[in-house]
């Protein structure tokens, strides 16, 4: 897998490594800003989990890696991910996400390529990508299905879109047996505090303001990190190849929703806390250019087809999601480094 020290990829390892005792883990991360090989201290000196710290668009040390552990599959979670910072330095999306997907899966062209009769068989490349892809929804309009045209709007789903495309055109030409899923927002622990749900939690315990953008009414459909990694084990096992998976919850929610949740259950947990209550540190600042104003999934595919269901309801996720926040605040000071710091000052310092 590529991606595994991010926050999906590193509960994807967390959760594979527990459920299965035979499978080793080869995992490709280049540690970024976002990766942090700290999520998987309880697997440092497993030999079934190999980190390699390496970029996906260094294909000399792709085709190595490959044939060094022969891998039965891969699963591509590597990208730059955050939508703010694809606003603000657009390349290195490009750069990863179109180029490193591209490098990735010709690297894995020429290993599948080589490989034997019932091992090309059973080989699978399986994209992890994003709702996005398929642009912003009005109130009124359905869910998006797998049918759904791509529109994106952000040179983050831009580039995941491309990437996207990459992975179908190398099926359809050259018979790489690939599945993409496409998923909502996640959230859980082990996100890093740039995006929205680990934001609130570690601006609320510290006193200091909560930025909803626009008018906080834009509209995202949450899952629980663990019901996402879920999905990709069961499109692994059982999606037919070729195809694409969307993966979702059905829990709409506005952003001001989550900020008003998320506290509520702080001002529950810290009845002792001075920022009591945690709503009035709201602080509505000017918008994220091009913010797409609703995401919703349809998973009737993946329901029906694979039998895939979430286990959390969003009441229980993001009970836990917080819980695990206020246990683990040594995981946020540590990676909350010097590059953070002038993450806010560049993103924030310029709202208002
Ligand atoms: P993340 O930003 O937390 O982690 C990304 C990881 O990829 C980091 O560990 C980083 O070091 C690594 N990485 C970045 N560039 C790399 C490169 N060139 N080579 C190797 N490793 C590299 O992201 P995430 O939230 O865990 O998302 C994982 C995947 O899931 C992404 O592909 C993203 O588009 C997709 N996705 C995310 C969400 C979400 O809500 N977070 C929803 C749907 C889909
Ligand atoms: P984010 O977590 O960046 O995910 P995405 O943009 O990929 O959906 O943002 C989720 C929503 O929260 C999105 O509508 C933007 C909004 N948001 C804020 O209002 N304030 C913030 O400080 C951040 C980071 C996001």
């Amino acid at each position: 897998m590529t991606g595994g020290a991010g926050f999906i990829g590193a509960n994807f390892v967390l959760e594979y490594l527990a459920l299965t005792e035979n499978s080793r883990v080869i995992n490709l991360d280049k540690l970024t800003y976002a990766g942090n090989l700290s999520s998987l201290a309880a697997y440092s000196s497993d030999p079934r989990h190999i980190f390699i710290k390496g970029d996906i668009a260094d294909r000399a040390l792709l085709a190595s890696l490959l044939e060094e552990h022969r891998p039965s599959a891969v699963i591509n979670f590597a990208a730059e991910s955050h939508v703010d910072r694809s606003i603000h330095a657009p390349e290195a999306f490009v750069q990863t996400n179109v180029m490193g997907t591209f490098n990735l899966l010709e690297s894995v062209r020429v290993y599948w390529q080589a490989l034997g009769e019932a091992e090309a068989a059973e080989f699978r490349f399986l994209h992890v990508s994003t709702d996005e892809v398929y642009g912003s929804l009005t109130m009124d309009e359905p869910a998006f299905t797998e049918r759904h045209p791509y529109a994106p709007n952000s040179p983050y789903s831009a580039s995941k879109a491309a990437s996207d495309h990459m992975v179908r055109a190398y099926h359809h030409t050259y018979g790489l047996p690939v599945l993409t899923t496409n998923c909502s927002n996640n959230y859980g622990p082990l996100q890093f505090p740039e995006k929205l749900i680990p934001l609130i939690i570690h601006n609320a315990l510290a006193g200091k303001s909560i930025p909803l953008y626009g008018d906080g009414e834009n509209i995202r459909d949450w899952l629980y990190v663990g019901d996402h990694c879920s999905a990709i084990r069961a499109v692994l096992d059982k999606g037919r190849l070729g195809e694409v998976y969307n993966i979702g919850g059905n829990y709409e929610k506005s952003n001001l929703d989550i900020v008003h949740t998320v506290c509520d259950i702080l001002d529950e947990l810290l009845p002792e806390s001075s920022h009591r209550p945690h709503k009035s540190l709201i602080k509505f600042v000017s918008d994220r250019p091009g913010h797409d104003r609703r995401y919703a999934i349809d998973p009737t595919k993946i329901a029906t087809e694979i039998q895939w269901q979430p286990k959390e309801t969003f009441e229980s996720g993001i009970r836990k999601t917080v819980t695990w926040y206020l246990e683990n605040q040594s995981w946020v000071e540590q990676i909350v480094s010097g590059e953070y710091q002038n993450w806010l000052a560049e993103n924030y310092g310029e709202r208002g």
